[in-house]
Parts: structure tokens; C-alpha cells; sequence
């Protein structure tokens, strides 16, 4: 298998290295407790310059489940010598010498590779701008493979913000590595998934298309990968003409076939508007399984960066 030095973008992930990750992961979800000491020694900063529930805290939990332990700055924008001045490469360097690993939010673009360009431990890009999130998308795919027992013959519909959203991003890079895949892209005219993504779709014979109708589209779809329109990123204007536009709520729902599967890389907010009865029972909701699987993506993601280098 191929070594992992660091976690930047999922181009670098082999079909082969992700289905072996997705087998470990099952494993360690099955024999928890015979791993409660595999990291025992090993420390991880967690370095997050926007905010975060999920990755952060999931990353916590992996090491510390794995007997690590945790450096964190929450609010590294605020909170860390940043706010005096210092240099992205100056605070890798520094921290690397603290910790054996850094996982690191950052709201700049490249933050992630100009933080391995400087550190002799490995980096991992919890999200950087609207570049990639490639452990979002390792947890998203392996969620697909859980839900269907494979990933090759499905068509995944991508909703939302597809111009700032880097899980869908970095999904996509990933699904170009699949056969037999079809996505469609529903989103507002404003926020379109760019160029760079459908030209690598092209590259790898994904076949896509655009589509403006989102109910058209439920029945026939086995993945439904929900967004969030990202208010934080883009304009107000652009913001108020993008949100309400797609969601599912209990009109559409009945239109999604059993066997098909809600998933979406969370927070969610208005883009699903489900009772709660439906977003506690109804198989098709998978966000929240998908929000779990994240810690056993993780874990061996930890596992392989601390052990294997
Ligand atoms: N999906 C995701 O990245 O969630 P958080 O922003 O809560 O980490």
C-alpha cells in the first residue's frame, strides 16, 4: 500500500489504499477495544483557524480512543500567535516540534500544502478556504460504500453550493477514481460546481450533468448529497438569491426511494427541513451514521500517519 506522509487533497488516494482504508475502519469499529493503546505516546495538534464541530472534535476523539492524546487551539485565528503576526510557517514549525501530528482547518486556500511544505510531521487539511476537505470526503465515500455494500453503478445528485463547498470538491476527485459513476449537479445559477472539477470528471470519464430541478431528480437518484448554501463564504447578494432554493423536507421526501440515501456533510440548515421523527427513524437519513463514520476514518488515518512514517 501506498505510505501516506500527509493528507492534503484526495487525488493522492489510490482506489486500492481507499478500499483497504474503508476495510481497516470496519475493523477497528469491530475490535474497539483491542486498539485503545495503538497510539499510546503519540500527541496531535489540532489547529483550527475556522469553526468546527465535527472534524475537530472526531479527530479528538480518534487519537484519544487510540490512547493519544491532544493539543488543540480552537479559534487559532484569534487565539494563537497569528493574530500578532506570525506566519502560518513559523507556527508549523513550532508546533511540529510539540507534536507528531497536526490536523489543521485553515480559511485560506494551500494553507494545507504550505503547511507540509515547512514540516517534518505529517499534515493533515481539515479544510482549507474553498480548496478541498479530503477526510470529509474519505468519510463520505466510505459511508456510500456501508450504506450500498459498493460504490462502482450509483448515481450521486450534489445540491447546493457547489462553487464554495470543498467536500463536494473533494468527493468529486474521489469518485473520479470509481467506474461506472453518475453525478448530477443541482445548484442555484450562482453557485455552480467550477470548471477545474467537471474538466477532471471529463478527464476520468465521470459522466455529469447539470440539472435545475431538484424533485425531477429524486426518484432516480441513489445518493442525495445535500449542502449548505455557505453564507460565510460568498456575498450577501449571492447569498439571498441562492438560499431556499433546494430542500428536502416532508413534501419531497416521499420522492426518494427507500433503498436511497440522504447524505450530507453537516451542519445542515434549512437546505432539510425533516420532522424529527424522520430524521431519528427513517433509514434513508444517513447523516448522522455518516457524521460517525468519521471517527473510524480517522482513526486509521492516525494510525497510518504516526505509525507508518
Ligand atoms: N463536515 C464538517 O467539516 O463539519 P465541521 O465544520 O463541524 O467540522
Amino acid at each position: 500500500m501506498n505510505q501516506l506522509k500527509h493528507v492534503i487533497e484526495s487525488q493522492q488516494f489510490s482506489l486500492e489504499l481507499l478500499y483497504s482504508l474503508f476495510k481497516e475502519a470496519d475493523e477497528i469499529r469491530k475490535n474497539l477495544k483491542e486498539h485503545h493503546s495503538d497510539l499510546k505516546g503519540k500527541i496531535l495538534a489540532s489547529l483550527f483557524y475556522e469553526p468546527s464541530t465535527r472534524t475537530r472534535l472526531s479527530f479528538e476523539s480518534a487519537m484519544m480512543k487510540l490512547g493519544g492524546n491532544v493539543l488543540s487551539t480552537e479559534n487559532a485565528k484569534e487565539f494563537s500567535s497569528a493574530i500578532k503576526g506570525e506566519s502560518l510557517q513559523d507556527s508549523i514549525r513550532v508546533i511540529s516540534k510539540y507534536a507528531d501530528c497536526i490536523v489543521m482547518r485553515h480559511f485560506e486556500e494551500g494553507a494545507a500544502r504550505i503547511a507540509s511544505e515547512v514540516s517534518n510531521i505529517p499534515i493533515i487539511n481539515a479544510g482549507d478556504g474553498k480548496g478541498q476537505h479530503p477526510t470529509q470526503a474519505l468519510l463520505d465515500l466510505y459511508t456510500i460504500y456501508r450504506e450500498f455494500g459498493r460504490i462502482e453503478g450509483l448515481k450521486i445528485a450534489m445540491v447546493g453550493d457547489l462553487s464554495s463547498g470543498r467536500t463536494v470538491r473533494s468527493l468529486c476527485y474521489l469518485l473520479g477514481k470509481c467506474k461506472n459513476i453518475e453525478i448530477i449537479f443541482v445548484s442555484p445559477e450562482n453557485l455552480k460546481m467550477k470548471e477545474d472539477i467537471k474538466e477532471y470528471l471529463d478527464r476520468h470519464n465521470i459522466s455529469f450533468r447539470e440539472e435545475q430541478d431538484l424533485n425531477s431528480i429524486l426518484t432516480s437518484v441513489d445518493v442525495i448529497y445535500m449542502t449548505r448554501i455557505q453564507k460565510e463564504r460568498i456575498s450577501i447578494e449571492d447569498y439571498e438569491k441562492a438560499r431556499g432554493k433546494f430542500v428536502i423536507n416532508s413534501e419531497n421526501v416521499n420522492l426518494i426511494s427507500k433503498k436511497s440515501r440522504i447524505l450530507h456533510p453537516l451542519p445542515h440548515v434549512e437546505e432539510i427541513d425533516l420532522p424529527i421523527h424522520l430524521e431519528n427513524n427513517d433509514d434513508r437519513v444517513s447523516y448522522f451514521r455518516q457524521s460517525e463514520n468519521g471517527l473510524y476514518i480517522r482513526m486509521v488515518l492516525l494510525k497510518h500517519l504516526l505509525l507508518d512514517n
